[in-house]
């Protein structure tokens, strides 16, 4: 009989480390766990756990950056994000998806509220992977947010991650450049039953305050309604036409728009007036 090689994963040496991304439990095995003994995640929520190097932007240009803001990078909201990724890459749109979620970022320092001119861009908080999302916000052309209802609002996550943005603001009195001015936002929201509006409105000040344009019919979002379990959430998403239909409608509209290049023509010839 062969001796193991490093490749016979029946061999018992070759397990693995599996993170649930959602509460942090460690399982050691050769495939994830069904599900999170501890958050009862389902399994596609756990990710190899190695240690965790600091994100890094390569430096390669594409046009969309997608942002999974909720939770799980399995769920809901990820289905709307997987949707929009797989229609941005055949429509040949070069694109990156990143589900907060498997990602270090810490809260805002909130430097501005201290000084104002201590709010300044790169981020002074270089310890985590929000740098490298500032450095592709700025690179990206358009911009995906995809984001849960979570008591009315966007998640928790997703506003730590639109906090840090505010180095990227260009206050009027501080005359900083406009990182973001001119490019595109499209905005897909998952919920179960009310406050999509709300949670998309939530999102779009942030954006628009950094000089973002929402794409024309630029917001996509789903609920399954209170009267059902919201166990059966997934089975519903998962069969339902409108949201592929209405999250495909947003992925066209950002790259039409976006094909306009109103970032190019805006540049320089806008007023920030926003604080
Ligand atoms: C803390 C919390 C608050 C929630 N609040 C709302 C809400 O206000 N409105 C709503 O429609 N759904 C609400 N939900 C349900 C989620 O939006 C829904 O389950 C969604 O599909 C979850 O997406 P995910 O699988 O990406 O986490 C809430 C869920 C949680 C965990």
């Amino acid at each position: 009989m062969m001796p193991p090689t490093q490749l016979d994963i029946s061999s018992p040496q070759q397990k693995t480390s599996w993170r649930c991304a959602v509460c942090g439990f460690v399982f050691e095995g050769e495939k994830p766990p069904k599900g999170c003994p501890v958050c009862h995640s389902p399994s596609p929520e756990f990710i190899i756990f190695k240690s965790k190097e600091q994100l890094r932007y390569d430096g390669a240009k594409f046009d969309v950056l997608i942002i999974n803001g909720s939770t799980h990078r399995a769920g809901n909201t990820s289905y709307m994000a997987d949707i929009a990724e797989e229609y941005l890459r055949e429509q040949g749109v070069s694109c990156r998806r990143f589900n907060l979620s498997e990602y270090h970022i810490d809260y805002c320092w909130c430097c501005y509220a201290v000084r104002a001119e201590s709010c300044a861009y790169p981020c002074r908080n270089k310890n985590d992977d929000m740098p490298a999302f500032h450095q592709m916000l700025a690179q990206a052309k358009a911009v995906i947010i995809a984001s849960p209802i979570n008591w009315n609002g966007m998640s928790g996550r997703l506003k730590i991650f639109l906090d840090r943005t505010t180095c990227m603001e260009n206050l009027y009195h501080l005359n900083k450049p406009g990182l973001t001015e001119g490019k595109v936002a499209g905005i897909l929201v998952c919920g179960h039953e009310d406050g999509a509006i709300k949670t998309a409105m939530d999102v779009w000040l942030n954006l628009q305050q950094l000089g973002y344009i929402l794409a024309p019919f630029g917001i996509a979002f789903r609920t399954h309604g209170s009267q059902f379990n919201s166990s059966t959430d997934k089975e519903f998403f998962r069969s339902d036409e409108l949201i592929v239909r209405h999250t495909k409608g947003v992925v066209n509209n950002v790259i039409k728009m976006m094909q306009l290049d109103a970032e190019a023509r805006l540049k320089g010839n806008l007023v920030p007036v926003t604080e």
